[in-house]
């Protein structure tokens, strides 16, 4: 980051947290991510892509516009008994996709829910931005959603949005206000733009709210939360959140020095590296939450 932009690595380290992102090769898109993370939960849950009834995926950075992600996913794992479809809320975007599949799951009209977070930021992002590049990264996860007989899985979700905060991290052009065709006399501002410190402070706000939201609907407060599973934006975003809802940093599950913020990929991303390292028990009490663009913020309740 320092040989493309004025900034330093102790600047980056002590600001973030952040050391390291994963980015994507030119000929790697966001369904090839996307479907490798799929495999893997549909492994995991001892189904097989044909047993998936809904496709869920949160994304900003989809392959194409027109169709959606889930859609061009669904084609490449041939997983045709399933609707699907686009979650757009940001880095909350899986957050989000969980609450929804988790609603269709009791109202009964799904039963198998494949839910993805994906991202290829590095698509969007102005690496002439020292506000932006030096944050993000690409990345993806997914989890498996289905009823259970126990009192065991998601206890409540939290969903919220405020569009009045639309231009604090954005995309300007490319959309229906400014098409690319409409675009004269100027360069085309088709990264993603940030006011990165007016963020940060809804940031501490919103996933504090959230995540006590969310507890408070499930009857439970910090000290029963085995695991705080943050969207991994900054550490010190994380490190007010844990001390607003009552957690110590022991039970905060960090890999942001590994991969940056990767927006709708990084909760589920952390779950999962979590899960696979043996770190969540059964009945644990996990709480995720995340904040992005929009601005939009959500969290949810599971236990494990
Ligand atoms: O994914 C969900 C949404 N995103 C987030 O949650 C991100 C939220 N925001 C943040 O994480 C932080 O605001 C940043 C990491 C983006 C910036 O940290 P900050 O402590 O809020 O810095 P700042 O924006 O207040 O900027 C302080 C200074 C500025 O210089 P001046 O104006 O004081 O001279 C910036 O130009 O730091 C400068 N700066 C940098 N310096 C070196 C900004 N980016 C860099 C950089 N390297 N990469």
């Amino acid at each position: 980051m320092e040989k493309i932009v004025d900034t330093s690595d102790e600047w980056i380290l002590s600001r973030t947290g952040i050391s390291e992102r994963r980015i994507c090769a030119d000929n790697e898109f966001s369904s090839d991510m996307a479907v490798n993370a799929a495999q893997k939960a549909i492994a995991m849950a001892g189904l097989t892509p044909a047993d998936i009834d809904l496709i869920l995926i949160g994304t900003v950075t989809p392959d194409y516009r027109v169709p959606s992600l889930a859609c061009i996913v669904q084609k490449k794992m041939e997983m045709y008994n399933s609707a699907a479809m686009d979650i757009v809320a940001a880095c909350a975007g899986f957050l989000n996709g969980l609450a929804v599949g988790n609603a269709f799951i009791k109202s009964g009209q799904f039963r198998k829910i494949l839910i993805i977070g994906v991202e290829k930021l590095s698509s969007i992002t102005d690496y002439k931005d020292r506000n932006t590049c030096v944050l993000f990264g690409d990345g993806a996860g997914a989890v498996v959603l289905e009823e259970t007989a126990d009192d065991r899985g998601i206890l409540s979700t939290y969903l919220k949005s405020d569009g009045r905060f639309t231009e604090l991290l954005w995309i300007p052009d490319g959309g229906t206000i400014n098409p690319c065709q409409k675009i004269k006399g100027r360069d085309a501002e088709v990264y993603l733009k940030m006011n990165g410190s007016e963020v940060f402070k809804h940031a501490v706000r919103m996933m504090g709210e959230a995540s006590l939201k969310a507890l408070h609907s499930a009857g439970l407060t910090g000290k029963d939360v085995t695991w705080l599973i943050p969207h991994q934006a900054n550490i010190r975003i994380i490190e007010s959140t844990a001390k607003r809802v009552g957690i110590s940093m022991d039970r905060v599950y960090l890999n942001i020095a590994m991969y940056g913020n990767t927006s709708s990929a990084s909760v589920p991303m952390a779950l999962d590296e979590a899960n696979r390292a043996g770190r969540l028990k059964k009945n644990d009490i996990i709480l995720m939450t995340a904040f992005g663009g929009g601005l939009t913020w959500a969290s949810a309740v599971v236990r494990w």
